[in-house]
């Protein structure tokens, strides 16, 4: 099921890790992750969320702000589930999500990967039930129509490879932010906010992918540690973006923020 990144040949359980029959071989990390992210396949040496960043997620999440997300995300695969004997999270960060997927579907093999190393090492940690990857989204290691449901919270997608892994009939679940995500935070950041259209991830799907139903989550979130504050603006790129002054400013002042998740059911036509 899982696939060589150098070749595609499917891999194999090994003495330290995995292989393919071309002599591939790819070692299990101490901490129980597979990485197969090849170093030419790397665009940095250290791809994706860095230590930092996955730190701060990872407390956010942990004092449950985000938990009525979680919790409307699985019960969503919860009725997909009498049809799922595989899942892949796309992006999955340091687990929060997938370990919580995991216990939903306890019969269903479950995989997570994410292109940060240091994220997948402390999604190692949530859970030992799931088989967990450091790997590229823009080319999946695992085999054509082998999944019966993708999860791809707040993370970019490749629709292509997601159509390409999914069986027909298989679901991908989406959440990403709605129109007013964060609304107040921006509003602080920045002069003028920008509308953003929510719809656009969808607009070019491929032909084997169709959109078949949207659902809104929408919760006004009150932020009143300042540890809580300094960790969201961490989290997101907005964080980044901001000046020092404003950023010691939000971090001062409480904040209460709109989440508003989006959530994409997408399903692979039948071939
Ligand atoms: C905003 S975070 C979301 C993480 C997690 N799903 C969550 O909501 O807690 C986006 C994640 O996408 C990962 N990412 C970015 N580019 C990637 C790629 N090409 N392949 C796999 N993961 C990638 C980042 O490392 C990061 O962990
Ligand atoms: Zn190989």
């Amino acid at each position: 099921m899982l696939t060589c990144p150098l070749c595609q040949h499917p891999l194999y359980p090994q003495p330290q890790g995995l292989g393919c029959s071309n002599h591939h071989h790819f070692d299990r990390a101490r901490q129980g992750y597979y990485n197969l992210l090849p170093v030419q396949f790397k665009r940095s040496q250290d791809p994706g969320d860095n230590a930092a960043m996955v730190e701060a997620r990872q407390r956010f999440l942990n004092s449950g702000h985000y938990q009525p997300l979680a919790d409307r995300l699985t019960q969503l695969a919860t009725g997909i589930a009498p049809a799922i004997s595989r899942w892949l999270d796309i992006g999955c960060g340091e687990g929060y999500y997938s370990a919580r997927l995991a216990t939903t579907l306890p019969s269903a093999q479950g995989y997570a990967l994410d292109i940060s190393r240091e994220a997948v090492k402390r999604g190692a940690r949530r859970s030992t039930d799931i088989t967990w990857l450091v790997a590229s989204m823009a080319r999946l290691p695992v085999a054509d129509a082998s999944q019966d449901l993708l999860i791809s919270v707040f993370s970019p997608i490749d629709w292509q490879e997601a159509a390409r892994v999914l069986k027909p009939g298989g679901k991908i679940l989406r959440l990403g932010p709605g129109r007013d995500h964060l609304l107040e935070l921006r509003q602080q950041l920045y002069a003028e906010v920008r509308d953003y259209q929510d719809d656009k991830h969808i607009l070019e799907l491929p032909e084997t992918l169709s959109a078949e139903s949207v659902e809104r989550i929408r919760i006004s979130l009150s932020l009143p540690s300042p540890q809580s504050r300094s960790d969201l603006l961490a989290m997101t790129p907005h964080g980044w973006r901001a000046s020092a002054a404003n950023r010691d400013r939000i971090i001062k002042d409480g904040l209460t923020v709109t989440i508003d998740g989006r959530f994409d059911c997408l399903v692979r036509r039948p071939a």
